[in-house]
């Protein structure tokens, strides 16, 4: 029997469920590669530990960082990676869905379908984000009820009005989590002129961080390189800096979601505030960011159960929807 599987090609994670098992891969979309004789060594969560610590002749990469595939053999290569770790030998090739972001070309479509198709898939169909998103989330996107969806991941965030099973108004920006993280680098730059990590970045985003400042301080002691000594030092930052920190990106992601809001048509606004917005996506588990959003747009908003895991149970809810489709159709959102 063939196993039809769905795949969330997230910038910063790749889910993969598959039919009648659910997700069976949840790992990094990093990949490890060797400079010189540009062999792929490793992928996924053995990759990740590389990142920013790989001796010279290797390099570990994020293809999809930048929410398009901008470094298509490398994305290919880990999807083949990723299809073969779920579906074990292919006696039968799967057909695959894969999820992609909504502001995606036409040429960046044909892209995902070729690496997936040649990475073994029999027939590959793309479903759009914030479709898959709300599908996850449990909402019934297939009445003539309009719904808000805000998918926050590492490399872009997803806005969209989802009615009728469709997106109806959309915007799709390239910041998200890892902006989130380089603004706290440059925050620790600029007040304690010490320069961190990436990861440590993203560990204080996540133990301490907030969009808002929290009602119980807390704090965190980081290592980094003193900017004036060169030397190693410990800064202690605590939780009431992060907002400050992270002021730019959030004002972008909110200002995307305003201009969402503002060009929906007004039937499905009254559907919206009802409703409310739901929150996916690592980067939605910013503490109080749900809380800034409603404060911000006037409307409702909750982060979704299982936020990470969202558009992967989407894609596999959507796999049930395979075998009604019309000949030739691609992306099953778009009709
Ligand atoms: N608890 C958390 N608080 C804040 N950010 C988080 C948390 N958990 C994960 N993230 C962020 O979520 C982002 C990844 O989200 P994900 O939905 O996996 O992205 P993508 O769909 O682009 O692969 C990363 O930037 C990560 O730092
Ligand atoms: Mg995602």
């Amino acid at each position: 029997m063939s196993k039809d599987i769905g795949i969330d090609l997230g910038t910063a994670t790749v889910l993969v469920y598959v039919k009648g098992k659910g997700i069976v891969i949840k790992e990094p979309s990093v990949v490890a590669i060797d400079k010189n004789t540009e062999k792929i060594l490793k992928v996924g969560k053995e990759a990740e530990v590389m990142l920013g610590r790989t001796p010279g002749n290797i390099t570990a990469i994020r293809p999809l960082r930048d929410g398009v595939i901008s470094q298509y053999e490398i994305t290919q290569h880990m999807i083949r990676h990723f299809i073969k770790k779920a579906c074990g030998t292919m006696i039968f090739k799967p057909r695959v869905i894969i999820c992609v972001p909504s502001g995606i070309t036409e040429v960046e479509e044909r892209a995902v379908v070729d690496a997936a198709t040649q990475a073994g898939a029999k027939r590959t169909y793309l479903i759009e984000e914030p479709v898959a998103a709300a599908l996850g989330a449990g909402i019934d996107i297939s009445a003539p009820n309009g719904h808000m969806v805000v998918d926050i991941g590492g490399g872009t965030t997803d806005i969209a009005v989802i009615s009728l099973g469709g997106v109806v108004v959309s915007e799709s920006i390239k910041v998200a989590g890892d902006k989130f993280d380089e603004a706290i680098i440059r925050y620790c730059r600029r007040k304690h002129n010490v320069l961190i990590g990436e990861r440590t970045a993203e560990e204080i985003k996540k133990k301490i961080g907030s969009a808002w400042p929290r009602e119980e301080a807390r704090a965190l002691n980081v290592k980094g390189r003193c900017l004036i000594q060169g030397l190693p030092r410990m800064i202690h930052i605590t939780s009431q800096e992060i907002p400050d920190a992270l002021e730019e990106p959030i004002t972008a992601v909110i200002e995307a979601v305003c201009s969402v809001i503002e060009r929906t048509p007004p039937e499905l606004i009254g559907d919206i505030i009802s409703n409310g917005i739901v929150m996916t996506g690592g980067g939605s588990l910013l503490y109080d960011l749900d809380r800034l959003i409603e404060y911000a747009t006037g409307v409702k908003t909750r982060v979704a159960q299982k936020a990470v895991s969202c558009v992967a149970m989407g894609t596999g809810k959507s796999l049930e929807r395979l075998s009604s489709l019309p000949e030739g159709a691609i992306n099953i959102s778009r009709r």
